[in-house]
């Protein structure tokens, strides 16, 4: 017997992500995810949404241009854009941004007040 065993492990991390609306109580669900060197947190997020939880809630547009400018949320506390934030091995906890009104999970009113109609 040679000792050596195939490896058929996948490389998986976790997301903590805020959860609820204005007003709700303080409240994370953790996710865990499968992770590839490179991916983004928005990445992450998307294969939440379509694996295990379609009601979370974020916003992205152009996926990774860096154009649209709809992703930002806190990863591990710093404002990003969650579409070009590398997520790292040990994963990551995304937050609403803290200054904006909060919509639901990770989705702020983004809007300047004197856009609105
Ligand atoms: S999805 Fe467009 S800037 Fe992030």
């Amino acid at each position: 017997m040679s000792g050596t065993t195939a490896r058929t492990s996948h490389a998986t991390t976790e997301l903590r992500v805020r959860r609820g609306g204005s007003g709700d109580p303080e409240r994370y669900d953790m996710y865990r995810v499968p992770y590839e060197e490179g991916m983004s947190v928005l990445d992450a997020l998307v294969w939440v949404r379509a694996h295990v939880d379609s009601s979370l809630a974020f916003r992205y547009g152009c996926v990774n241009a860096n154009a649209c400018k709809t992703c930002m949320a806190l990863v591990d506390g710093q404002v990003a854009y969650l579409c070009t934030a590398r997520l790292a091995p040990e994963g990551a906890q995304v937050e609403p941004l803290p200054k904006r009104p909060l919509i639901r999970d990770l989705v702020t009113d983004t809007v300047p007040d004197d856009e609105k109609l």
